[in-house]
């Protein structure tokens, strides 16, 4: 790696990830670039400029591959945007003008961001984020966007509240509330479940398309169950197995959380969509034992399992048995707007996590 630039790392996994789907790279590569601003040419060797959250390493940047029921394969990129003269300060501000310089070329629902933005514009140094974007590309070669804010940026206790408002100045959302008390463990709500993230799509024109998202610390699946179960149509039984598989057969998730998300559009009062998303790396021993577990979920799930190996030969830079956290979540996606498995790699730009095995070897010692 030696003297490889945080933009030379990442571009060229994107670039190979891209390749996979059957995309055209280069939309992508523009896009990762102004992302990453000046911070792009740091050098990998000297650490992360900033500590994102976005990743455990805090490398700004996670990929993700979707399977759709077309068959299709859709590539995400989930990101903070950089500078190298990033801090507390500049982040929200940083953050405001990768938008901006994308909003006329993308045609980017501009409107909608700023219904809403000032409730998320709190600076507050002792949070891990403010504004995150994704970056989907679609085989069709539409390139979408979506924001997340983050619901306890202006404290914990306010997080119900400042989501409440968000959807009512978006005309989304009216039973919320009810959601919330019907989805949430009794006297969890701030403790053991919390609102993780804000997120707004940008790309739908003046017709808000919102996602909630729940952490559930320490849950079983009949807690994910019950908060799946007030989405029409959602498969409990289908979702209970999952839910078991991605964790190896466990019934308690006490290491990260397993979250939920619930899609709200407009013209329905409750949501129309709901997503698990599971840690996977939290409740293995080493990618390789992630790997085989998400490759028995697209199989289950009808999905062309060969796609991942070269989804993971793109991003990965190691065998999957020397460390943990390359397959860093799973998640099934259920309802509208689009049904499926999604699996986030992770880029390892600055760190691998320790396998398991290397770490009671170690202990041992
Ligand atoms: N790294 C953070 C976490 O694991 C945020 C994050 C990145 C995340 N990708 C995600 C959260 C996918 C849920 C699903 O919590």
């Amino acid at each position: 790696m030696g003297d490889a630039s945080l933009i030379g790392h990442l571009s060229g996994q994107l670039d190979r990830l891209c390749r996979v789907a059957g995309l055209d790279p280069a939309t992508a590569q523009a896009l990762l670039a102004d992302l990453l601003g000046s911070a792009g040419s740091s050098l990998v060797a000297d650490g992360p400029v900033w500590l994102s959250d976005v990743a455990d390493d805090h490398t700004p940047v996670e990929f993700s591959i979707a399977f759709d029921a077309d068959g299709q394969l859709t590539v995400r990129v989930l990101g903070e945007a950089l500078s190298s003269d990033i801090n507390t300060d500049t982040l929200l501000p940083i953050a405001y003008a990768f938008l901006r310089a994308q909003s006329t070329r993308f045609d980017l629902a501009m409107p909608l961001f700023e219904r809403v933005q000032d409730l998320f514009a709190k600076p507050n140094p002792d949070i891990g984020f403010a504004l995150w974007h994704s970056l989907v590309f679609r085989h069709d070669g539409r390139t979408e966007f979506k924001v997340y804010f983050n619901p306890e940026i202006g404290g914990q206790e306010q997080a119900p509240e400042l989501v409440a408002e968000a959807l009512q100045r978006l005309g989304l959302g009216t039973s919320y509330r009810d959601l919330l008390e019907r989805t949430m463990r009794p006297g969890e709500l701030g403790r053991r479940d919390r609102l993780a993230f804000f997120a707004l799509d940008l790309h739908d024109g003046p017709h808000a398309r919102v996602k909630v998202y729940v952490s559930h610390y320490d849950a079983g699946i009949p807690d994910v169950l019950r908060a799946a179960s007030v989405v029409d149509g959602v498969d409990l039984d289908t979702l209970a197995e999952f839910c078991s598989t991605a964790g190896g057969g466990r019934d308690r998730f006490d290491g990260r959380p397993l979250v939920s998300s619930y899609t709200f559009l407009a013209g329905a009062d409750g949501p129309l969509g709901y997503s698990l998303y599971v840690p996977i790396r939290s409740y293995v021993n080493d990618d390789a034992e992630a790997r085989s577990r998400v490759m028995a979920l697209l199989d289950r799930h009808g999905f062309d399992s060969v796609a991942l190996d070269r989804a993971i030969d793109a991003v990965a830079g190691r065998p999957l048995a020397d460390g943990v956290g390359l397959i860093a979540h799973v998640s099934l996606r259920l309802g509208p707007p689009r049904p499926g498995i999604t699996v986030y790699l992770s880029a390892e730009a600055y760190q691998v996590g320790p396998a398991a095995s290397a770490v009671s070897a170690r202990t041992k010692e």
